[in-house]
């Protein structure tokens, strides 16, 4: 069954439009649920009768105090959830961590969730990756006030995959996942059913975060504008919470390990230190049609892989690192320029991100498939706009992050970013910096003037040649796509030499990371739901400073 959309979004929006608040009024407007108590699902968490959840849950944003280090505890903010209804598996709370309980939910199931505000500021929860009606689907108008719920009700409709969840409100994202709100939402379906991959113990969550404390061991987040402007990077990496980064598992067996890179802007090449090749079986939104050996990974911020771990042969007591191999961004994006922003643990350097553990053995129940699932992939002739394809260019516009040369309006949506229901279309989303980093002198951008030639600014000289070289991990809400093709010609030749055997462009996507000057096509269909739904750069800092825009499905 598939809802359509929703007669109590649609009657919010109608009152909106009709009220007559321009764009520009609506970004000050605070709060959608102090104006219309009666269709708003905040002011008044009214469920639909007519839904009948297969999980029922409640979900709350606290404030905690937790160990994270040796000495005093570590004030974070925290998902908590409690099942109402439904099978105990559903839900399974992250011990001993601020990570939020990952929730396992099956294709087809009904799932609600009630979502309680009980941080001190305003919020809402987004399913990343999944495709929901826009008024479950966390957009930034929708956040609710301190001590609100929120319901949400929704069919799950993805394919099998590693889905996350996390706030979403305009300004605020990257403090609220940074303080801890975040967790896995795993979804599984016949057809992986089928395939016998490692279940319970061996399937295993790998949350990848950086963070910084400092000696009362209390997180720190941005400090300077610098920082703010390259993306918060911290100096501890942290595995599910932990800073202790061990996985102890067991000799003989085989685990599917769930790799997300939760971070803030952090980007990752992740490689065995033994030298042997990662194994992905899925990518974000979906398993690979066939296992994937990669000499090592690429992962940009908000980017999900499973990897395939065997241990059959390895013996009781050993230690296996995933290490971060070097790459040369932080050079290009900043690390030289900025004073007050570098960090113990620069982007592109080489670091332990986590070790494996065999501290007992086990045996094995498991083999890798070697086909997966069928992909069934978008036929891209089906596309209106094949050859013509939207494009949606993400860059610097006189120190603003902008899209298309656009900053963030809460309800603001223009003609190049609307789409008809039930259409296919090819997006070309684009990296410019790269354009601009050599040429510290002139003004920019060919077509569209995006750039206008401001001298003051481009004369800062390499500090701000510098500064456009950065990478932007784009995700587009309410879809999962399939990438066509990167074109790389305009990405620093050394760069991608150093990282380009670690990325994958098939299976079903969300986000895609855009090194400086790539150009990544995918195509993707809108079905099901009209709304306002976001696209964005996942660099939770250039998101909060605007580099998000919506779109609208008509
Ligand atoms: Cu992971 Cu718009 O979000
Ligand atoms: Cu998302
Ligand atoms: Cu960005």
């Amino acid at each position: 069954m598939k809802k359509l959309e929703p007669p109590k979004a649609f009657n919010r929006r109608a009152f909106l439009e009709t009220a007559g608040y321009g764009a520009a009024t609506l970004m000050l407007w605070p709060f959608i649920s102090s104006c219309d108590g009666q269709s708003s699902k905040a002011a008044s968490p009214v469920m639909d009768p007519d839904f009948i959840p297969d999980i029922d849950l409640e979900l709350s944003a606290v404030e905690r105090d937790i160990p994270i280090l040796s000495g005093p505890k570590t004030k974070v903010w925290v998902f908590e959830g409690d099942l109402i209804t439904g099978d105990k598996e559903a839900l399974q709370a992250s011990k001993g961590s601020y990570l939020g309980p990952t929730i396992k939910v099956r294709k087809g199931q009904k799932i609600r969730i009630r979502f309680q505000n009980n941080i001190p500021e305003e919020t809402i929860v987004h399913w990343h990756g999944m495709h929901v009606p826009a008024e479950d689907d966390g957009h930034p108008q929708d956040v609710i006030h301190s001590g609100e719920t929120y319901i949400y009700e929704y069919e799950v409709m993805n394919r099998a995959g590693t889905y996350w969840y996390h706030p979403h409100p305009h300004g605020r994202t990257g403090p609220q996942v940074y303080n801890g709100l975040a967790g896995l939402l795993l979804v599984t379906d016949e057809e992986e059913q089928q395939l016998n991959l490692p279940k319970g113990e061996f399937d295993r969550p790998v949350v990848i975060q950086d963070r910084s404390f400092d000696e009362d061991n209390q997180l720190v987040y941005i400090q300077s504008r610098m920082d703010s402007m390259r993306g918060f990077l911290g100096d501890k990496i942290l595995i599910n919470g932990n800073a202790e980064k061990v996985l102890n598992l067991k000799s003989g067996c085989a685990y599917r390990l769930r790799l997300l890179n939760g971070s803030n802007s952090r980007i990752y090449k992740l490689a065995w230190e033994d030298g042997s090749p990662i194994t992905v079986i899925g990518i974000d939104g979906s398993l690979l049609s066939a296992p994937k050996e990669l000499p090592y990974l690429m992962l940009g911020p908000a980017k999900r892989a499973d990897v395939w771990l065997d241990l059959s042969d390895k013996p009781e007591g050993i230690r296996l690192t995933m290490k971060n191999e070097s790459f040369p961004l932080e050079v290009m994006s900043g690390g030289m320029m900025m004073e007050g922003g570098e960090t113990s643990l620069p982007q592109g350097s080489e670091y332990e991100v986590f070790t494996v553990k065999t501290t007992s053995s086990g045996s094995n129940e498991y083999s890798l498939p070697q086909q997966l699932v069928k992909s069934n992939y978008i036929d891209p002739s089906t596309a209106e706009n094949l050859n013509n394809p939207r494009q949606f260019s993400f860059a610097m516009d006189h120190m603003d992050w902008t899209i298309n040369g656009r900053t963030w309006q809460t309800t603001g949506v223009v003609d190049e970013e609307t789409v008809k229901l039930g259409s296919t279309e090819v997006w070309e989303l684009i990296n410019s910096s790269a354009m601009m980093g050599n040429d510290s002198g002139g003004g920019m951008m060919g077509d569209g003037g995006m750039m206008g030639g401001d001298e003051g600014m481009m004369s800062g000289g390499d500090m701000m040649g510098n500064m456009m070289q950065m990478p932007h991990p784009v995700h587009i809400h309410q879809v999962q796509f399939n990438i066509l093709e990167r074109d790389v010609s305009d990405v620093d030749s050394q760069l991608w030499e150093a990282v380009k055997e670690g990325f994958i462009n098939d299976g079903w996507q969300d986000t895609v990371l855009l090194l400086p000057g790539m150009k990544a096509r995918v195509i993707m269909e809108f079905k099901d739901f009209k709304g306002l739904f976001v696209y964005h750069c996942h660099n939770l800092e250039h998101e909060d400073m605007g580099m998000m825009r919506n779109f609208k499905i008509t």
